[in-house]
């Protein structure tokens, strides 16, 4: 039974949030997240782009809050539009009557209208946004390697280690858009200052071939010289072997005085390959969901690999975005993909968290259907195989946390 102290969520109107709404919505998100209460941003000071919506009760009272981040993802070369979400909060008196379910509801329809593919998002809690439709599909891992460990030892032949500056930014910028492009799931980052390093960044380490860059290491120095001392490295990317080498070994220099070395990880890039993986320590896992917003998008907008053919139809059913229910004839050729509608059988049912799950190659089709994702309805064998055309991508892979 419903609580009858709690608003229901026909009672909640849910509207963008304007300016004037800034002090009330910062201190919902600061009470929830556990902020400083005495220092509120000034109004004006989030992102470019976001969008806030609110869910006000009759006496129009802030129940709670979710932000929409317009954004472009990387998925198998190709960038792909997105809606990402942060920034959910109810207030505690408001909790359990479906607020954050309704807010979810209508970020995804302004997403959609805004021809977003695709929805990523950092959880505090993962059943609320599993049910509403997002699956998780990846970790943001941070890892803490004994910085003496690294191998020490002068640039590799033809290559040149120097110290960045602002004017660097571009440059490095344009070596991870080279490594984010073939992935998926990684952001396309908004062009870099180039007056001023990045907040919390204290120093560049570049490594160049006759002049062009081919690896680079933004880096935070970390307080201190004792056994605890940690050095943070930004961000890490590497074009070859020797240039991962070369840039490790500048950074090996570190050890007696920053004897921790944190850093995120990519799967199979030259810097993980350089790295005494079996030292790596875990120190931070955040836990990444996925969501497709827009089946067709999602399908026509992204890279697949060039080699799979095939397609499969599918029933799905998805309240929150309702423009994607319907049984959709699902394929893959040449490195396109498309959803069409169509009359035809379908061979599974998926919900929104299976097809999230597949999509971004989180899970193979046996494994949607072992947790709840997808629905064999005919023959399992054909099923399975048709489903493996849309589990075919790359698994998803984040390096930014919003
Ligand atoms: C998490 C939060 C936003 C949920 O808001 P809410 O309005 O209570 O959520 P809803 O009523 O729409 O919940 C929908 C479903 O999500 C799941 N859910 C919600 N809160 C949950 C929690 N704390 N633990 C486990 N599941 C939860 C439930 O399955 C729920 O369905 P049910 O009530 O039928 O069981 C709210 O508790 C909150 O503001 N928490 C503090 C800040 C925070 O964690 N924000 C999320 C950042 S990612």
């Amino acid at each position: 039974m419903s609580d009858p102290s709690r608003p229901s969520s026909s009672d909640v109107e849910i509207r963008v949030l304007t300016p004037e709404d800034h002090d009330r919505q910062w201190r919902l998100h600061a009470l929830s997240f556990g902020e400083d209460l005495s220092s509120p941003p000034p109004a004006g000071s989030e992102p470019e782009g976001d969008v806030r919506f609110g869910a006000l009760s009759p006496d129009g009272d802030l129940l709670g809050a979710v932000t929409l981040r317009p954004a472009e993802h990387w998925w198998g070369g190709r960038r792909l539009p997105a809606g990402d979400v942060t920034d959910v909060a109810v207030q505690p008196e408001a909790r359990g009557a479906g607020v954050a379910t309704g807010l979810l509801r209508a970020l995804l329809e302004a997403a959609h209208e805004r021809g977003a593919a695709v929805s990523a998002l950092f959880p505090t809690v993962a059943g609320l946004y599993r049910r509403a439709g997002w699956e998780v599909t990846s970790t943001l891992t941070t890892v803490e390697v004994p910085t003496h460990a690294l191998a020490r030892g002068g640039p590799a032949p033809g290559l040149a280690v120097r110290a960045g500056g602002p004017a660097d930014l571009p440059a490095v910028a344009a070596l991870y858009e080279r490594e984010a492009q073939a992935r998926s799931g990684m952001l396309v980052r908004p062009a870099p200052p180039t007056d001023r390093l990045p907040e919390g960044v204290d120093g560049l380490t570049l490594v160049e071939d006759d002049g062009v860059l081919v690896a680079a290491a933004s880096w935070h120095r970390g307080r201190g010289y004792g056994r605890e001392a940690v050095f943070t490295v930004r961000d890490v990317v590497a074009d070859t072997a020797p240039a991962a080498r070369t840039l490790l070994g500048v950074l090996a220099g570190w050890a007696p005085v920053a004897r921790n070395l944190h850093l995120r990880l990519l799967r199979n890039d030259a810097v993980a390959a350089a790295l005494p993986v079996e030292l790596a320590r875990v120190v931070d896992r955040k836990v990444v969901m996925h969501r497709v917003v827009d089946v067709e998008v999602a399908m026509s907008g992204r890279g697949w690999p060039a080699a799979v053919s095939g397609s499969v139809v599918v029933d799905l059913t998805d309240d929150l975005a309702p423009w994607n229910t319907g049984t959709w004839e699902l394929a893959v050729s040449g490195g396109q993909g498309r959803a069409v509608r169509t009359d035809a059988e379908p061979v599974a049912r998926l919900t929104p968290s299976g097809l999230a799950a597949l999509y971004a190659g989180a899970v193979t089709p046996l494994g949607a259907v072992r947790t709840g994702g997808a629905q064999v309805l005919g023959d399992e064998r054909a099923a399975l195989a048709g489903l493996d055309v849309l589990a075919c991508g790359d698994l998803v892979e984040v390096l930014d946390y919003f």
